[in-house]
């Protein structure tokens, strides 16, 4: 995408020196990751529920995963930051503008497990659905495809962060889980990781092997080895 104001009914992309801007009514934000500097030590990262279900060492190799719903792109960090490479699927435009911006200054940041973690992130802004299938043509298998799809009653919320409400614009609630989830089958990974809110039901029609519970959300894993191509 070039570097110029992209304009989309009410909200737009500013570029101003290194940053970039989703604005709206009066609203402005960008994307940074300077504030998970604190989750990313290694103490803190072995509490967090998404590294405890990606279970890295359980692999004998640096596992890939593909995160098919990037978003602005927090859990992949803290997947990257445990050691993992990812590629991050976003495919709205602004939103993956965003990411990449929140990446390039994380390749500045002060603090080195910024650094280190955003070299193993890679952006692709494509939709998830069409290239999962069509990952093996360039020789990838990912390890994990995590999946985080906007959950409808998340966008209702009264406990949706402030800096998430001008993205929720852009965000539209999932109507392709099914998809989704048969894309990331046909990923062939090890596992797939989904995201879901507690009580949510589950995302499609495979049932996970377990899940972790938090205090607001719930990871559902399913186990895939026996579909990995020989
Ligand atoms: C709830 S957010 C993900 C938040 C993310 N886990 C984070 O840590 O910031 C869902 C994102 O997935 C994107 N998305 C949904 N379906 C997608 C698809 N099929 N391909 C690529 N991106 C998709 C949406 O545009 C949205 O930005």
């Amino acid at each position: 995408m070039t570097k110029e104001n992209i304009e989309n009914s009410q909200i737009s992309l500013r570029y101003e020196g290194n940053e970039v801007f989703l604005e709206s009514g009066g609203q402005s934000m960008s994307a940074d990751f300077s504030k998970m500097g604190k989750r990313l030590t290694h103490a803190n990262l072995t509490h967090e529920l998404i590294v405890k279900a990606a279970k890295i060492k359980d692999f004998d190799h640096v596992p890939l995963v593909c995160d098919a719903t990037a978003g602005l792109g927090e859990d992949s960090l803290l997947l990257a930051a445990a050691g993992c490479r990812v590629i991050l699927y976003e495919r709205d435009p602004m939103i993956a503008a965003l990411l990449k911006n929140a990446i390039e200054k994380g390749a500045s940041s002060d603090l080195s497990d910024i650094r280190e973690a955003v070299s193993r992130m890679e952006v692709r802004e494509e939709d998830s659905i069409t290239a999962l299938p069509k990952l093996f043509e360039e020789g990838i298998t990912p390890d994990i495809v995590f999946l985080d799809p906007m959950f409808p009653e998340r966008e209702k919320s009264s406990l949706v962060k402030k800096k998430f409400q001008l993205i929720h614009l852009l965000e539209k609630p999932c109507s392709d889980e099914d998809e989704l989830l048969n894309s990331a089958v046909l990923a062939a990974p090890a596992k797939i990781i989904i995201k879901r809110p507690v009580k949510a039901a589950i995302l499609g029609s495979i049932k996970p092997d377990y899940s972790l519970t938090g205090k607001t959300v719930r990871y559902d894993i399913i186990l895939l080895k026996n579909l990995r191509r020989s």
